[in-house]
């Protein structure tokens, strides 16, 4: 292999090579990255309707004690359900209520993940026309074991209308199952509604569950595409993420049921929190609007202005000033600052719908004429043939078999060179020789990326989908993070990025292989200037996708004597004893990086690559 340094065959890398894609898929957001420990906080789960679904709500007591419905009498007028408690028992008299009490519970999200010594935020609204004592619990999975728990006191007067109260509970055991009641031992009517419990530590106090977090930050991600996916466009319309439910105080949003992949959402995670989490990381965020079209209906372009003013509206609302319409709702949410939204994408996947081609024109113009410099990305293919429409960058999807994707590390070579740049926004192995993310897959993938790398004056940016699953409710297999309510695991795939992390932004180098018997192998380099040390560093990436060991030398042309020389060196390997290797829970390492120090550091260096 030589790797020529010199600057005669130096080109930059796009600063946006490489980020993440967060869809919410798998109950990546609800349950997962977003902290929010109850489900179905509002009791709205089964739509506006009554009766309403209150699972995972469950009661504690029987029908001679307690009557639970739902009726609309809530004080949010966009979210009107909420849970109704009869209490038929009392603590004297003919009917004695059950030693605890009787209510209701949420279990969370398959379980809430409450840790001793931490402190958890439990919200709630409640009405009544007699006074209340409430508990307000952290247990067990069955409620025998009390975690943390607190008394809600109140006269007549002070909840005959709704008041909103807040606890603060401080657990003094962990359980990763644990569950939230609310009882009582008294004889009345209490309604409940918009019933909230988070922990107080979360990323940077915005909401964010760290560890989860944690393992995005540590991919050093550029951007972040959200927040879908077929999710942005829903089954039917009705159905499909709307920005401007999804802002505003917690308690007055919707929710919806996202009906791709079956599951509600309080949309606790919403626009703004997109927005946040994007400048948490230090990722420019890409906003993925549905623009009329969803999996089974689509609105005539003709019809499809109200779907463009609400772009614009988004647009406004992430970076207009704080006394526009929409700029000072962000304002008021606590961001007087505008968000660096600089890149939107028109739908997902929607190019060959009949109205895609005439909606994408009206969306484009609209935006260009309002924020000239936006970047606008089309979900039409330009790799193999120019857009008949303008935009700066397309989508591209690609979901395939290890050896397909190890091959189409050649994808790019022949695409035009002018004209929109690609946005590889989905890719990964699925299917076989992907199981729930193999070392097969990440190796094939890594392959793509280091051509991905190698056409970087084409490929703009790229992410790996889907990024997070809940193993609970596992939609789609392979994900990049596997998690549950307090444990997680990145897959080979998560770990393969991990390689591309100081990418973004470097110099891409001439790296040849001159020993090409072999097709299996493929290689990159790129320098770039650590800010911490402020050291440079030369990274070259090998993958050996096949079934040989490998002997290369690698000789680094190029360095410039008088300022440069090789201090040192270190190799890190990603493999496994077999090739459909897997993390889990109970291995969460099996195949990850393994970095060693390399005692040679040189122009000519000899390297063992083995199979795989
Ligand atoms: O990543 C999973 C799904 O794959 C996305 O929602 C969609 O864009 C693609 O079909």
């Amino acid at each position: 292999l030589v790797v020529n340094v010199s600057e005669t065959s130096a080109r930059p890398i796009p600063e946006t090579l490489f980020g993440i894609f967060f869809e919410e898929i798998n109950h990546a957001g609800a349950g997962g990255l977003w902290a929010e420990l109850v489900s179905n906080r509002g009791f709205e789960a089964g739509g506006p309707n009554t009766p309403s679904n209150i699972d995972p709500w469950s009661i504690i007591g029987d029908e001679s004690s307690l009557v639970v419905s739902t009726d609309r009498s809530s004080c949010f007028d966009r979210n009107k359900v909420a849970l109704k408690m009869e209490v038929l028992c009392d603590s004297e008299g003919a009917n004695i209520c059950q030693p605890g009490g009787v209510g209701i519970y949420n279990p969370g999200f398959w379980g809430m993940n409450i840790e001793q010594g931490k402190t958890y935020k439990v919200v709630l609204y409640v009405r009544s026309s007699e006074s209340i004592n409430i508990t307000v619990s952290l247990t067990d999975s069955n409620g025998g074991q009390i975690l943390a728990t607190t008394n809600i006191i109140a006269s007549a007067s002070d909840v005959s209308n709704w008041k909103m109260v807040e606890v603060l509970l401080e657990a003094k055991a962990t359980n990763p199952k644990s569950r939230l009641q609310l009882t009582t031992t008294r004889k009345g009517v209490i309604w409940f509604d918009q019933v909230s419990t988070m922990p107080l530590d979360t990323y940077k106090g915005h909401g964010f569950r760290s560890d989860l977090v944690d393992m995005l930050a540590n991919l050093k991600p550029r951007f972040i595409r959200f927040p879908g996916g077929c999710f942005v466009e829903g089954e039917w319309l009705r159905n499909a993420f709307r920005w401007k439910e999804t802002i505003g105080a917690w308690e007055q949003r919707p929710g919806h049921f996202g009906d791709v992949w079956m599951y509600w959402t309080d949309d606790g995670l919403g626009y703004f929190e997109f927005l946040q989490l994007a400048e948490d990381l230090g990722a420019l965020p890409i906003w993925v609007f549905n623009n009329g079209i969803s999996h089974n209906d689509q609105v005539d372009t003709s019809s499809v202005l109200p779907f463009v003013q609400e772009a614009l509206d988004g647009i406004e609302f992430a970076r207009g000033s704080p006394n526009s319409k929409w700029g000072s709702i962000r304002a008021k949410m606590g961001h007087p600052e505008p968000f660096d939204l600089r890149y939107v994408a028109v739908g997902n996947e929607d190019c060959g719908k009949k109205n895609y081609r005439g909606n994408y024109i009206k969306f484009y113009s609209a935006i260009k004429l309002a924020y000239p410099d936006i970047q606008i990305i089309s979900n039409c293919d330009g790799s193999s043939r120019q857009l008949d429409h303008q935009a700066e960058l397309y989508d591209f999807h690609v979901y395939t078999s290890a050896n397909d994707m190890f091959s189409m590390a050649h994808k790019f070579d022949h695409t035009s060179r002018s004209g929109p740049k690609a946005f590889v926004s989905e890719y990964a192995v699925t299917g076989k020789d992907a199981g729930k993310g193999s070392l097969l897959a990440a190796l094939a993938e890594a392959g793509f990326l280091i051509g991905v790398e190698k056409n970087s004056d084409v490929v703009n940016m790229t992410s790996y989908a889907p990024l997070f699953v809940n193993v609970n409710d596992r939609r789609w297999s392979p994900d990049a993070i596997v998690f549950d309510s307090s444990k997680l695991y990145g897959t080979p795939s998560y770990w393969m990025q991990s390689f591309f992390a100081e990418s973004s932004g470097a110099i891409l180098h001439n790296a040849t292989l001159q020993t090409v018997s072999s097709t299996a192998l493929i290689a990159s380099a790129i320098t770039w200037t650590n800010s911490v040390d402020n050291r440079s560093y030369l990274r070259i990436k090998i993958v050996n996708f096949g079934t040989d060991l490998v002997n290369l030398k690698i000789s680094v042309d190029g360095l410039d004597p008088n300022t440069a020389q090789l201090s040192g060196s270190n190799k890190t390997v990603l493999t496994s004893a077999n090739l459909m290797d897997e993390n889990s829970f109970v291995e969460p390492k099996k195949v990850a990086p393994t970095p060693t120090r390399l005692e040679i550091a040189g122009k000519e260096m000899n390297i063992i690559l083995s199979p795989h």
